[in-house]
């Protein structure tokens, strides 16, 4: 999979995450919830185009995937939820971790097209799932030919000192979205798919009118650069393992230890560098929008 698009010299190296995948779709929205909203509208395409009539989601018990209607639907919290009934259909719960409870969906229900999960949860309490849960369920998607769908805005982009959480498993999804620290503080949302999945959306099937837009891309594209320029995901797995030896003496008293193990712990100190370096990036964006608009009125 590659992250990137080629683009001119002064963009990133492409990131190679995986081979052989050379249908990629990328889907840019404005904020986190609406990467999530894409790709659930992805997995109802790719239900409707193989005939079925009410394509159903399965999502976990404590998961957090946003507040519009669709993503509160598929939240698992239901503080979130209350108040904005009625829900939307098409989603099935499981308890996070549990691939044995994804076999009984997949033996009980017949309308399934996909899995939507988080590698670790993030709002939900930081829950890391047993070590092979994602291999587990990469396994059940492709028996059943669901979509893998990871939800990784809170995990991607070197949180748990991994570029991407699922690299820990050595797996790919069929679609990922990412947002948060894509724009370091820009909101930017993006939806990534693979496979079949990247020819869902035909022209004006997805899209919003600042959906993509240069000043956001031009940010994310300059944190990608600076995350590789300055090798922040090794940084963060290097600090994460230091903060994480720091922390065991003291970590016998602290029952919810093991659930942090896996975080890149790196990440805070690697969001303050990035951020200095976006933020000039973007009000370099800025003055350039300025000088446009200046000439544009000098011609009018
Ligand atoms: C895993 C995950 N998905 C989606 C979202 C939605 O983000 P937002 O509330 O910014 O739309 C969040 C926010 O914390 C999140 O942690």
């Amino acid at each position: 999979m590659e992250v990137l698009d080629e683009g001119n010299e002064d963009e990133p190296e492409l990131e190679q995450v995986g081979e052989g995948d050379e249908d990629i779709a990328l889907v840019g929205g404005l904020e986190c919830a609406e990467a999530n909203e894409a790709a659930i509208k992805l997995a109802r395409l790719y239900g409707h185009r193989r005939g079925i009539e009410l394509p159903t989601l399965v999502v976990t018990e404590a998961s957090f995937h946003g507040r519009t209607l669709a993503t509160l639907t598929a939240t698992g919290n239901r503080k979130v939820q209350a108040g904005f009934e009625p829900l939307m259909r098409g989603f099935i719960r499981v308890p996070y971790g549990d691939a044995e409870a994804l076999r009984v969906v997949a033996r009980n229900a017949g309308e399934v097209v996909a899995v939507l999960v988080e590698p670790v949860q993030g709002e939900g309490g930081v829950n890391i799932p047993p070590p092979d849960y994602l291999n587990r369920v990469r396994e059940i998607c492709d028996t059943h030919g669901w979509l893998m769908m990871l939800d990784e805005i809170q995990t991607g982009l070197g949180r748990t000192g991994r570029l991407f959480a699922h690299q820990h498993n050595g797996i790919l999804p069929d679609v990922m979205t990412l947002a948060k620290s894509l724009g370091n503080g820009v909101p930017i949302g993006a939806c990534l798919a693979r496979g079949e999945a990247a020819g869902l959306f035909g022209p004006g099937a997805h899209g919003s009118t600042f959906g993509g837009n240069p000043l956001a891309c031009r940010a994310a594209l300059t944190v990608l650069q600076i995350m590789e320029r300055d090798g922040l995901v090794a940084r963060s797995a290097a600090l994460g393992a230091r903060l994480l030896a720091l922390h065991r003496p003291v970590a016998q008293f602290e029952i919810r230890q093991p659930a942090r193990s896996r975080f890149g712990a790196g990440c805070a100190t690697n969001a303050l560098d990035v951020n200095r370096a976006v933020q000039s990036a973007t009000a370099a964006a800025l003055r350039a929008i300025q000088v446009v608009n200046k000439v544009a009125k000098a011609e009018a």
